[in-house]
């Protein structure tokens, strides 16, 4: 192979790669947003804010996950636990549904950062 072939080849590499690292960092990021939209929004509402299509016809109002006041009050391991298991482990309305079987630890641990993200808050001792 000739020297120039070969450094265009080198050079096609390292772009294939450089568009492979991009875009995994792209999926890595847009995990927690897309399962929001997937599976939170029909209660949560789109805007995050409690009030989703299904809001309505619920006994208890869904969380404000925009609403600091709310979320605050809230621990990491408390919101974590509340995704995996249910309302119901948190002594909260079973209406809050337990996504374990759909949601791997590592995509709750990334929906809790998301949550924070939207409140722009972190637990407060009361
Ligand atoms: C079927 C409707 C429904 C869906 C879908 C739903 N939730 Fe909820 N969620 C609720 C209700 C209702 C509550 C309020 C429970 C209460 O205050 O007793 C709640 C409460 C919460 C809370 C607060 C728990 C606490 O301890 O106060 C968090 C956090 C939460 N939901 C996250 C999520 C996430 C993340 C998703 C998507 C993976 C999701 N919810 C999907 C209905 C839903």
């Amino acid at each position: 192979m000739k020297k120039a072939s070969l450094i265009k080849m080198a050079a096609f590499l390292a772009a294939s790669f450089a568009i492979q690292l991009s875009g995994a960092k792209a999926a890595l990021a847009e995990t927690a947003e897309a399962n929001y939209a997937l599976y939170c929004v029909q209660c949560h509402g789109s805007a995050g804010t409690g009030k989703g299509i299904n809001a309505p016809y619920l006994a208890v109002a869904p969380r404000n996950h925009t609403s600091d006041k709310d979320m605050s009050s809230l621990t990491d391991d408390g919101i974590a636990l509340a995704i995996k298991e249910g309302g119901a482990a948190v002594s909260k309305s079973t209406q809050m549904p337990a996504w374990k079987s759909v949601l791997t630890d590592a995509e709750i641990k990334d929906l809790v950062a998301h949550l924070r993200k939207m409140c722009k808050c972190s637990f407060k001792k009361p």
